[in-house]
């Protein structure tokens, strides 16, 4: 500045003296805007011709616009006082220039100066606002303009705004408006389409520059914001969505959630999604329009169907739409328990049935599939039966083992049916099975082997026994019958016994086979022997055998000899009784004595013995009635009365006899001689036997003992006792007699035989039983008397 001031003070002392005389005020000073303070804009006085000596006394001074510059009195120099600023000084105007009028005193003078301020590129251009926002659809057409607002340059000329700049990007240029037009506005022009969902804004830096050197600049910011239209359909975050659940889930199980996205925004991006879908699965699934998120509406079982297809359609504000598919598949759950369902029962099973014999006919239903629908059978109560597998899930009931419908008449099966499900299921079916019955059972008595005692003299017709036996069977193979099969009596007798009563003196024991029988085809039958023993009852009385009655019913009499010691055996009363046992256990009582005390009678014996020697005074005669009882209860007995005669001889007593009317019977004479001629037989017969016993007793050489008599009829065997026998003698001695007879009769044999004396008679009485198992019976009794 200190230089360009120069040139001009330079050039001015040339100009000055020039146009001293005629533009003798006018002087034209030319300076930079914005000189420091002090700095020297021209000597005045200098210009104005007058001498520095004389410039004190002149007073120079500025008057008017005194703010900006004063003149040094002392060398005349007009210096700046204040800051001057051109646009400030002279806005609006290319050219400004500051008139000065300059006062001088000795003499008063006036001089007109002009200062020229010159521009300086002291101001930038600028923005009236840093930043703009654009909003501009991104559906707008190529070359649209968009207008922007000027940038303003307080400085004129080559320092005032000269261009503009934009910064680079491919959607936008800039144009600046002619500026013949004035303003020279700049505006944006659209290059490349705009798309929101692309890149939503942009931001473009616009630059002003003016023509100073160096150049100033001012920027604006512009935002460009691209607005929305609906040029995007909503997209599926999947064209096909497949999704698996399993069946049975609860109602309201959210099972798929659909999202679709649209790159609008606003209105244009709100979705909302809708079933497309030609079948109705609205009533399995719900959609909810908002969220698109697919639950569970209704009941979904795998066994109605085991997969859904749907679209759905999401839809933006804008009505734009897009579908999607659906594909649900359905898992199959075990929720179906196989079934038993019989096809065919056999409808008679008999207790015979063979092992593998099919009983029944099943099958096994399960919807589910694959394992959850495989199913096993068993049959979980132990019965003879198992399950034999057929194909396709087919089974049959066979015989495993053997039937007794006595035991178990019916069974109930229960077949379970499981399948392989996890966990597995099951269900169970039962059949009644009812064992037919086969006639396999023989009746069975009710004992082994039946021992029965009955009284004799039964009423006829009276029961004997019961037997009872039990068959299992059912119906006719389990009725039972009975009959006699046989018995060890004679066949006409034993039907003869149903009439009859026993009698035990008769018949003491026998035997029956019974056969039980069964109605079954073939009949079975079981045998039993029942043995009968015909018990003793005391309805036999004693029967005197001595003394017997005469035939005319008058008592044979026996002599005593006079001299008879006591103790004398007088005779004997002989008497038997057909029963057995106590009731045959005879006792000995007088009832009745002529001279009581003279006589004793044996208890047991019935041996009549003198009991004190005969008196003076005692009769010759004597008479005793004696009673014959037995052990029965209540006891029979019978009387025999004896006439006993004391006499030293048999002429002595026969008088006695003559005497006596004798009755002229010449039956009793009949009996007499056949008496006599009997006991000669029997005598003669005697002594054959003795001599075959002489003779076989020397061969064997050992004597036999013989209770009462040697030879008889009867095989010997020991004296058999009583049970209860205490005192006194035997009334006769048991012998056993035939062991082994086998015979069913009962025989009751007879023979007396007069002995060598004459005076003693023999009966032998033989019983003979008819089995081996009852030796009591099976004996024969010889007496003597
Ligand atoms: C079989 O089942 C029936 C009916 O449930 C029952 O009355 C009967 O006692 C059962 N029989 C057996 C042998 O369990
Ligand atoms: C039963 O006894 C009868 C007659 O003795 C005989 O024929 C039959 O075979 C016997 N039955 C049995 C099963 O022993």
């Amino acid at each position: 500045m200190q230089s360009h001031t120069g040139q001009r003070q330079v050039l001015f002392p040339f100009l000055l003296p020039l146009f001293c005389g005629g533009l003798s005020e006018q002087i034209h000073y030319s300076i930079p805007e914005e000189m420091a303070r002090g700095s020297v804009v021209g000597n005045l006085a200098e210009d104005l011709g007058l001498h520095v000596r004389d410039l004190l006394n002149r007073n120079l001074r500025v008057s008017g616009e005194e703010q900006y510059f004063i003149v040094n009195t002392e060398n005349g120099n007009i210096l700046v006082s204040d800051r001057i600023d051109r646009e400030s000084l002279c806005p609006q105007s290319i050219l400004c220039i500051v008139p000065l009028e300059i006062m001088a005193e000795n003499p008063l003078n006036v001089f007109h100066i002009t200062v020229k301020i010159e521009d300086i590129n002291d101001n930038s251009p600028y923005f009236p606002q840093n930043s703009i926002v654009l909003q501009i659809n991104e559906l707008a057409i190529l070359g649209t303009r968009f207008g922007l607002e000027s940038a303003i340059d307080a400085d004129v000329g080559p320092n005032s705004l000269q261009s503009y700049q934009l910064s680079y990007n491919e959607y936008f240029s800039l144009m600046v408006k002619d500026k013949r037009e004035g303003k020279n506005a700049p505006e944006l022009i659209l290059e490349k389409p705009l798309d929101r969902e692309h890149q939503n804004s942009h931001f473009l830096v616009l630059t002003a520059m003016d023509g100073g050197d160096p150049v100033q600049s001012g920027t604006i910011q512009i935002r460009i914001e691209v607005t929305d239209a609906n040029d995007n359909p909503p997209v599926f975050s999947q064209d096909v969505y497949k999704v698996s659940i399993p069946e049975n889930l609860p109602l309201g199980t959210s099972v798929l959630k659909v999202t679709a996205v649209d790159q609008d925004e606003g209105i244009n991006a709100e979705i909302t999604y809708s079933f497309k879908t030609l079948r109705d699965i609205r009533n399995m699934f719900m959609l909810d329009h908002q969220n698109g998120e697919i639950k569970s509406k209704g009941p979904i079982d795998f066994e109605i169907s085991s997969s859904y297809t749907m679209n759905i359609e999401a839809k933006d504000g804008g009505g734009m739409a897009t579908e999607c598919k659906i594909i649900i598949e359905i898992l199959d759950e075990n929720d179906n328990a196989p079934e038993v369902i019989f096809t065919s029962v056999s409808n008679s099973i008999t207790e015979d049935a063979e092992l593998g014999m099919v009983i029944a006919l099943f099958k096994t239903l399960d919807k589910d599939s694959g394992e959850n629908g495989e199913v096993t059978c068993l049959i979980k109560e132990k019965v003879p039966f198992r399950i034999e597998s057929s194909a396709n899930n087919y089974y049959k009931l066979v015989t495993d083992g053997s039937l007794d419908r006595e035991k178990t008449p019916s069974y109930n099966v229960t077949i379970t049916a499981t399948d392989r499900g996890k966990p597995p299921l099951s269900s169970s079916s039962s059949i009644t099975l009812h064992i037919a019955d086969v006639n396999d059972n023989t009746p069975v008595f009710e004992q082994a082997f039946y021992l029965v005692h009955i009284a004799e003299n039964n009423p006829p017709g009276a029961s004997i026994a019961q037997v009872s036996a039990s068959d299992p069977d059912l119906g006719p193979n389990g009725r039972v019958s009975y009959s006699i099969v046989a018995s060890d009596l004679e066949p006409r007798a034993l039907a003869s016994y149903v009439s009859r009563a026993f009698d035990h003196e008769q018949l003491r024991a026998f035997e029956l086979t019974l056969q039980a029988r069964d109605q079954g085809s073939p009949a079975l039958s079981a045998n039993v022997s029942l043995r009968v023993l015909v018990d003793d009852r005391n309805d036999n009385a004693p029967r005197v055998l001595y003394p017997a009655l005469g035939p005319d019913g008058s008592a044979l009499f026996d002599t005593v000899p006079r001299a008879a010691q006591p103790g004398y055996l007088v005779t004997k009363v002989v008497a038997v009784d057909a029963d057995s046992g106590h009731n045959a256990w005879l006792s000995y009582h007088v009832l009745q004595a002529s001279e009581p005390g003279l006589f004793s009678l044996g208890l047991r014996t019935g041996e009549v013995r003198t009991a004190r020697a005969l008196g003076d005074r005692d009769a010759a005669r004597q008479r005793l009635l004696v009673a014959v009882r037995d052990g029965g209860q209540p006891p029979l007995s019978a009387t025999a009365t004896l006439l006993l005669v004391f006499a030293d001889s048999l002429q002595e007593v026969l008088p006695d006899v003559s005497d006596r009317p004798a009755p002229s019977d010449p039956q009793a004479e009949l009996q007499f001689y056949l008496v006599v001629a009997l006991a000669l037989i029997s005598v003669l017969f005697l002594l054959a036997v003795i001599l075959a016993v002489a003779l076989r007793l020397r061969s064997s050489s050992s004597a036999t003992t013989w209770g009462c008599f040697q030879p008889g009829l009867c095989v010997k065997s020991g004296p058999v006792v009583p049970p209860n026998y205490s005192e006194g003698t035997l009334p006769y001695s048991y012998n056993l007699c035939v062991a082994h007879t086998g015979k069913t009769e009962f025989n009751f044999l007879k023979c007396n035989e007069p002995l060598s004396s004459g005076q003693d008679m023999l009966l032998c009485v033989c019983a003979r039983g008819e089995g081996e198992r009852d030796p009591v019976t099976s004996s024969e009794v010889p007496i003597i008397i």
